[in-house]
């Protein structure tokens, strides 16, 4: 299976995912990085890893204000077809995909959340979960639909929130789980 694995940050994920299919614990292989953002973090580590990368800068398709989701989301495809992707793995992807990109890629694209869905979708969660004292928080593996973080889920691992935790301390946590799943 060749993946494409989109990132707008730190791409921790995508380098566990990277070390999963070197080791063939994932029987894949990464085709691109993509990245929405010039200054992902991830972008170097991908090249570090000798993976190839593609910048779809989303600030480029800004129009008064607005993002011109269609440009946005035709110029994502260039590195896809590029790279024969077959899977997409959105590992901590800052933007929403349309409902027509997501139905051209039906069943093929795979999100990480931070949470344990379908507790907690969207941003924030780890603050959320503290906040209302919830005793577990976690993360979630979905297969990606037109809602938000609201697809069929694949895997989950949950966490304990412990006495004293802040949000640095509970997503180290779950970070450490998202790295496994
Ligand atoms: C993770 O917490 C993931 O669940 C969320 O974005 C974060 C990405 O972290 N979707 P990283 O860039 O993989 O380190």
């Amino acid at each position: 299976m060749r993946l494409a694995v989109l990132i707008s940050g730190a791409g921790s994920n995508m380098v566990a995912i990277a070390q999963a299919c070197a080791d063939g614990r994932i029987p894949a292989q990464i085709a691109v990085v993509i990245s929405d953002r010039a200054d992902a973090r991830g972008m170097a580590r991908a090249r570090e890893l000798g993976l190839p990368v593609a910048l779809v800068d989303r600030s480029r398709f800004r129009r008064d204000g607005r993002l011109d989701r269609p440009g946005f989301e035709a110029a994502l495809e260039e590195p896809l077809r590029q790279h024969q992707a077959e899977v997409l793995i959105l590992a901590g992807f800052m933007s929403v995909l349309s409902a027509d990109f997501v139905e051209r890629h039906a069943g093929r694209i795979l999100n990480i959340h931070p949470s344990l869905l379908p507790a907690y979708p969207g941003l924030d969660t780890h603050a959320r979960a503290l906040a209302a004292a919830e005793r577990r928080h976690g993360a979630t593996v979905h297969f990606v639909t037109a809602e938000l973080d609201g697809g069929p889920l694949i895997l989950q691992a949950a966490v304990p929130i412990l006495g004293g935790d802040d949000i640095a301390s509970l997503s180290a946590r779950v970070h450490a789980q998202e790295h496994i799943i």
